[in-house]
């Protein structure tokens, strides 16, 4: 007998993540701010979220866009006022809306006090707080590199070592088996607990703890893991986690997610150890497996059913197509002429697995990643590695609220331009119109909030992509709903047996409520249709 699931807003809810540079500019400075995220509350409600992951916001010199914090129990006035987040939180509350606030545990900024003191000389109290090493042989001390492939170590010439950055060198690693710093750091999450947020989104969490020896990575043939394996991933993290699940639960109904992006993307079951046993670490665990699956139903099920298998029975799967490092997955595979019906497609597969559905601002509209020119270009990497790599502002780009100028967004010139697409591609022209992506994302929310099954039931496969459709069914009780994904630009005949008698609840091509009278259909090319079986 499986057990029945009660409704929880961290499993059963929609997640709308909020990139807050690019959200809504309340005060004509070009930039997002907290006080714009409050005046779209109602849309947020309107398109049926239940809860909010806002990037950092924290007090930060932005040299990695507020994921360098200077101060955790500050806002950058950037982006407001620790009252305006305080309102945020109330606003958020009161439309029984949850807020989940982005975590930088693994590094903190140069300018954080902390590093200030760490640096300022070999004895000082905090020295160990980050991560110092002499040199060796007058060299750096290991063979690590950064995320982005240069070396992880720079000299520090006052003290004559090297500290270690898993990112750029204006964000030093804490040393998190330094148990002084994780006992302050922890206390920085209980300010924020007790603030009223609902939970965090851990970044970068499987870096936290390095190999204690700092040996050399060893080389492999997969060129991208080189000098990258022995800084992360360490079982020493999870005591930590569960050390920090102790403490979120000291407060009723927190939840978390990590960000564990594995190299090469795809190994399942070591993204899901830091699930623990399943409630004793993350709440959630980010497989980036359907960022990477490429235009393959197959590929779709493989990795779904991957996941499903990996995370530990008492967890809980989510999923995400895009977000502000990966970019945007309307785009993602040369989606042509037919790159909507595609998106679509996929929305709806988001929208209807078993597991926690993360929206990315803008994709609720199909925004896509903007091609930006070399003069406004503002990510470091995309400075640093263009035109080889042009970086990750592409799928920054400020919200497209209308056809005004600036997309609505401001009303001053923006951080990133607005894509050009804003004239045809906004909120207000797709409210209005009903095959609109957005109204279809509206739609699918609102069925799947009718059915529990889609929120709360289990998951059978029907067919596994074979011929290009993809097929499932969601169970609750009693009720039953089947989804059929045709991934194939061709006509597909599908048939099942419980076809007959089922009526039509979203579908990118057949009307609402329509009955479905034999065993038998005709997909159209990425027909995508959520049926409620007759029982
Ligand atoms: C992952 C974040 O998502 C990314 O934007 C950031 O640059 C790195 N972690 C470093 O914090």
């Amino acid at each position: 007998m499986e057990e029945k699931e009660t409704y929880s807003w961290w499993k059963h809810g929609v997640f709308y993540h909020i990139y807050p540079k690019s959200f809504k500019d309340s005060n004509g400075d070009g930039v997002g701010d907290i006080p714009g995220i409050i005046e779209k509350l109602d849309y947020l409600v309107d398109l049926g979220i239940d809860a909010i992951w806002l990037s950092p916001v924290y007090k930060s010199p932005m040299v990695d866009f507020g994921y360098d914090i200077s101060g955790y129990r500050k806002i950058d006035p950037l982006f407001g006022s620790m009252e305006d987040l305080k309102e945020l939180i109330a606003q958020v509350h009161s439309r029984g809306m949850k807020l989940v606030m982005d975590l930088v545990m693994n590094h903190t900024s140069d300018q954080h006090p902390w590093f200030v003191e760490s640096r300022s000389s070999i004895d000082n109290p905090k020295r160990d707080w980050y991560i110092w090493r002499e040199p060796k042989n007058g060299k750096i001390p290991n063979n690590w590199i950064t995320n982005f492939g240069s070396a992880a170590w720079t000299y520090d010439k006052h003290t004559k070592q090297y500290y270690y950055h898993s990112f750029f060198k204006e964000q030093p690693d804490l040393n998190w088996r330094n148990e002084d710093m994780k006992r302050s750091f922890f206390e920085k999450i209980q300010f924020w607990l007790n603030l009223g947020i609902d939970g965090f989104r851990l970044d970068v969490i499987n870096l936290l703890i390095k190999e204690k020896t700092f040996r050399n990575s060893p080389l492999l043939s997969n060129w991208f893991s080189n000098g990258k394996v022995l800084n992360r991933n360490q079982p020493r993290t999870f005591k930590i986690l569960q050390e920090f699940r102790a403490l979120l639960d000291t407060s009723d109904n927190k939840m978390s997610i990590g960000e564990i992006y594995v190299l090469p993307p795809g190994d399942t079951n070591l993204v899901a150890q830091f699930l623990g046993k399943g409630d004793d670490m993350l709440h959630m665990a980010f497989d980036f497996s359907l960022i990477f699956c490429s235009w393959n139903a197959c590929k779709y099920h493989e990795a779904i059913t991957k996941w499903y298998g990996a995370i530990p029975p008492e967890s809980w799967p989510c999923f995400v197509l895009s977000n502000h490092d990966l970019g945007r997955f309307v785009k993602r595979y040369s989606l042509g002429i037919h790159k909507y019906a595609k998106a679509k497609l996929l929305a709806t597969l988001l929208l209807t697995l078993r597991g926690t559905p993360f929206i990315y601002y803008g994709d609720e509209i199909g925004m896509e990643n903007s091609r930006i020119s070399k003069k406004d270009i503002k990510d470091p990497y995309g400075k640093k590695f263009w035109p080889f790599y042009t970086g990750r502002d592409k799928a920054r780009t400020p919200m497209q609220w209308n056809s005004d100028e600036n997309g609505g967004f401001s009303n001053t010139t923006p951080w990133l331009p607005v894509s050009e697409s804003y004239k045809s591609l906004n909120v207000e022209d797709q409210l209005k119109d009903e095959d609109s992506m957005l109204n279809f994302y509206r739609q699918l929310i609102k069925v799947r909030k009718e059915y529990p099954s889609l929120s709360m039931g289990n998951w059978h496969s029907i067919i596994d992509g074979v011929g290009g459709v993809l097929a499932y069914e969601r169970r609750y009780e009693k009720e039953e709903i089947l989804i059929v994904l045709n991934f194939s630009y061709r006509r597909k005949s599908f048939s099942y047996q419980k076809l007959k008698s089922s009526f039509v609840l979203v579908s990118t091509h057949r009307q609402y409520n329509t009955m479905i009278e034999t065993h038998e259909i005709t997909l159209q090319a990425y027909e995508a249709t959520v049926l409620k079986l007759f029982s």
